[in-house]
């Protein structure tokens, strides 16, 4: 009798998208082994033992640092994980990310990063107002805030002097003229399966679904399926979510997800990219 597909997946919290990864493996008949970072604990010195994980391990950790420790481990006992700690630590960091989307000739839009006050006042009256600071690492639109003024950027900018060394890597970005929205496309291996658009709500300028944006279809357009693969090849084989911004004359790449979320996804576009994730996950099992 053939073994069952086994495959092992590692989650903090039950979201729909785990919940549909769940629901879908039982039906494929795909062996998915829950693991939770809270449940167990690692000896670091092991380097050949998969002890109770899967040779293929679908990271769906939320938290970055949780995330690229566990995958390091693991990846450093010959366990496959997606994604890797490589796409993790770069995608997870925003600057990571510019830096090498700019040296692929990748459209970005324009970012500056200081590490005070005053050179970041100074970085913003040469990329002009209304700008953006971004925390380098973080997600769903977290302390994205627009600077309109000098005043307001200097309160900003004076906040964060009172937070964690991390927020004070001032990543300053254009506040890039595009429509009420962005968008996502949805990157497996080699393809891109699918894309929308995502619209800010009336509450807020972001387009982030986790702030009440409104998702369509798009489709998938040459120009998309080009940006999208360009974006992401230089990060190695895995699964991505690139957001995207549609300026008047390129579409620029404003960061890449390494934990893409999809449950409202998939009602949108028709397509069942949690099958897409297994089936991918499938065949890195079998390389
Ligand atoms: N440079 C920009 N110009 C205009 N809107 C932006 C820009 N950068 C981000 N946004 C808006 O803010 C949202 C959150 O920014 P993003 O860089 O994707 O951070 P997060 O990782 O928190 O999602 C984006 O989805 C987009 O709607
Ligand atoms: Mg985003």
């Amino acid at each position: 009798m053939n073994k069952l597909p086994s495959l092992s997946m590692i989650y903090d919290h039950i979201r729909p998208e785990e919940r549909m990864l769940i629901d879908l493996a039982k039906r494929k008949g795909i062996k998915l082994k829950l693991h939770k970072t809270d449940d167990f604990f690692l000896d670091a010195t092991l380097t050949s033992t998969k002890e109770d994980f899967q040779d293929v391990v679908l990271q769906r950790s939320i938290s970055y640092f949780c995330s690229i420790h566990l995958t390091a481990l693991l990846e450093n006992r010959g366990i496959e994980v997606i994604n890797s700690s490589k796409i993790a630590l770069l995608c997870g960091n925003k600057l990571m990310t510019t830096l090498i989307l700019s040296r692929e000739n990748v459209p970005v839009p324009k970012t500056f990063i200081a590490f005070n006050v005053k050179s970041a006042l100074d970085a913003l009256l040469e990329i002009g107002y209304p700008a953006i600071i971004k925390p380098v690492i973080g997600s769903w639109g977290r302390l994205v805030a627009p600077l309109k003024d000098p005043e307001s950027a200097r309160a900003i900018l004076e906040d964060r002097e009172n937070m964690f060394p991390l927020y004070q890597i001032y990543y300053i970005q254009e506040m890039v003229k595009r429509p009420p929205r962005d968008i996502r496309s949805f990157v497996i291996g080699d393809k891109v399966v699918a894309a929308i658009y995502r619209y800010s709500s009336k509450d807020d300028w972001r387009t982030n679904t986790a702030r009440g944006g409104q998702v369509e279809n798009c489709k998938v357009t040459s120009e998309i399926e080009n940006v999208s693969l360009r974006a992401t090849q230089p990060f190695g084989d895995g699964i991505f979510g690139v957001d995207m911004m549609e300026s008047s004359n390129d579409i620029l790449v404003s960061e890449i997800n390494y934990t893409t979320e999809f449950r409202n996804s998939v009602p949108a576009t028709g397509v069942n990219i949690p099958d897409l994730i297994l089936d991918y996950a499938l065949r890195r099992l079998k390389n």
